[in-house]
């Protein structure tokens, strides 16, 4: 923290070298370091600024995913960085407690800046000290960050950057927080992992082989309680909280299982989704106690009374009787969003600040596409007339849209207008994104 009061943090985006496999030396980029990027933290109602400094020999950008942010502090294409230039970012944190992330979003080489390694974590907490939560909050203790991405190396130790699919680059190799088959040695009964799907096209279905995952969060948000949950699905940009209880002595392995995104046989295969991976081992040692799970289990985490008023369920994610102020219809095509490419000068567009916006968001192509919207949170409404699994009904910013169905989604916006400056919402397979899969609005 500053002297005024602001949480101030300092970026570099730089290159490095990482060794992910003994005896091989992979050219990397990361945020003060070779590869990824250190967890930024803030708490809701914070100043924060962040200064970033463009270490590359080419322009990038730094886009803090998942915050209501003014739109000349996004991050986005219209914040270029210049090589050996800084850009500072400031903000009020306007949001409750999350799990959101930062990468470059330059408009052309978001995939291959983020494939590099340039990414990583930015928690939001409720308040600024957290010890009163009912969740595991330790960092690095019980609370942990796990992120997730996929690379191919070529013969010389790099990575790939050639191997392509229709939905991107796939690799062979996980690496979690930058390391190949980590393992993480727990001290305590419970340990919170963030999950984020920091892959530039792979989605992902999260299982662990010794049982059920207890959900605590979303995207965007706590759950207003926990939910028992197999598994959840992430495409790329997406985030869960999940807890896992372990006995004095066990071992659980974190995997990702074959799973379906609703495509063609041939496309699931072509997407990937057919491959399986183990993710992270999860030890626990023959010290220590259980107790803490049960009371974890019926905490009270956040404030969604629809969930839990419905059992469960809720059939409209603003309340009944508040209709939406607008509604606006989103078309994914090969690339294009409402039939259109991305083009920077174009704002396509208005959204009025305060309204309640519910989005028909439909996937006309065969491949799969999410989409993400800046400076905004929402609820998913119904997926083709039915209510979604428990892993979508909480706060989200990115919801995956499977061919061919309609994904309602129900959007409330950052509070600051900026008539001329541009946020984005876009396919966050940044392949897609990347080669025109994006479109501008304005809050006025
Ligand atoms: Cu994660 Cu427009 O970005
Ligand atoms: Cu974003
Ligand atoms: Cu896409």
């Amino acid at each position: 923290i500053s002297a005024d009061g602001v949480r101030t943090f300092e970026l570099a985006a730089q290159t490095g070298e990482t060794t992910f496999t003994a005896g091989v030396r992979t050219p990397t980029w990361g945020y003060n370091g070779a590869f990824g990027g250190p967890t930024l933290r803030a708490a809701n109602g914070e100043k924060v600024r962040v200064v970033v400094r463009n270490e590359l020999s080419e322009v990038t950008t730094t886009h803090w995913h998942g915050m209501k942010v003014p739109a000349l502090a996004d991050g986005g294409p219209h914040q270029p960085i210049h090589p050996g230039k800084t850009w500072a970012a400031e903000w009020t944190v306007e949001q409750p407690a999350a799990t959101l992330w930062y990468h470059p979003h330059n408009h052309g080489t978001t995939e291959a800046h983020v494939y590099r390694g340039l990414a990583g974590m930015f928690i939001i907490d409720d308040k600024v000290s957290p010890e009163d939560s009912p969740l595991p909050s330790d960092y690095g203790v019980d609370d942990v960050p796990v992120v997730v991405a996929d690379r191919s190396f070529a013969a010389d130790g790099s990575f790939d950057e050639r191997r392509r699919d229709a939905a991107g680059m796939l690799g062979d190799t996980l690496l979690v927080n930058g390391t190949v088959s980590p393992s993480f040695a727990a001290t305590r009964e419970l340990t919170r992992l963030r999950i984020l799907n920091g892959s530039t096209a792979r989605s992902y279905r999260f299982e662990l082989d010794a049982g059920p995952l207890l959900l605590v969060g979303t995207d965007s948000g706590l759950l207003p309680e926990p939910a028992s949950v197999a598994g959840v699905t992430l495409t790329p940009g997406e985030r869960a909280e999940v807890v896992v209880a372990l006995e004095p002595g066990q071992t659980a392995m974190l995997r990702s299982v074959p799973h379906t995104l609703g495509l063609l046989g041939t496309t699931e295969r072509a997407s990937g989704t057919r491959d399986a991976f183990d993710v992270l081992e999860l030890t626990r040692g023959e010290a220590g106690s259980g107790g803490g799970s049960d009371a974890v289990k019926h905490a009270s985490l956040s404030d969604l009374t629809d969930w839990v008023d419905a059992g469960g369920f809720f059939a409209a994610a603003f309340p009944a009787e508040a209709e939406p102020d607008k509604r606006r219809t989103v078309t994914l095509q090969d690339n294009k969003i409402n039939h259109r490419r991305m083009n920077m000068a174009r704002i396509d567009e208005v959204v009025t600040v305060g309204d309640r916006e519910r989005w028909f968001v439909t996937n006309e192509h065969f491949l799969p596409h999410n989409l993400h919207i800046h400076n905004a949170r929402f609820r998913v409404h119904s997926i083709d007339g039915r209510t979604p699994a428990a892993e979508l009904r909480g706060w989200k910013d990115t919801v995956y849209a499977p061919p061919s169905r309609t994904v309602i989604i129900d959007v409330e916006f950052g509070t600051s207008t900026d008539p001329h400056l541009p946020y984005m919402f876009h396919c966050h397979l940044l392949q897609h994104e990347d080669q025109g899969m994006m479109a501008q609005f304005v809050v006025v």
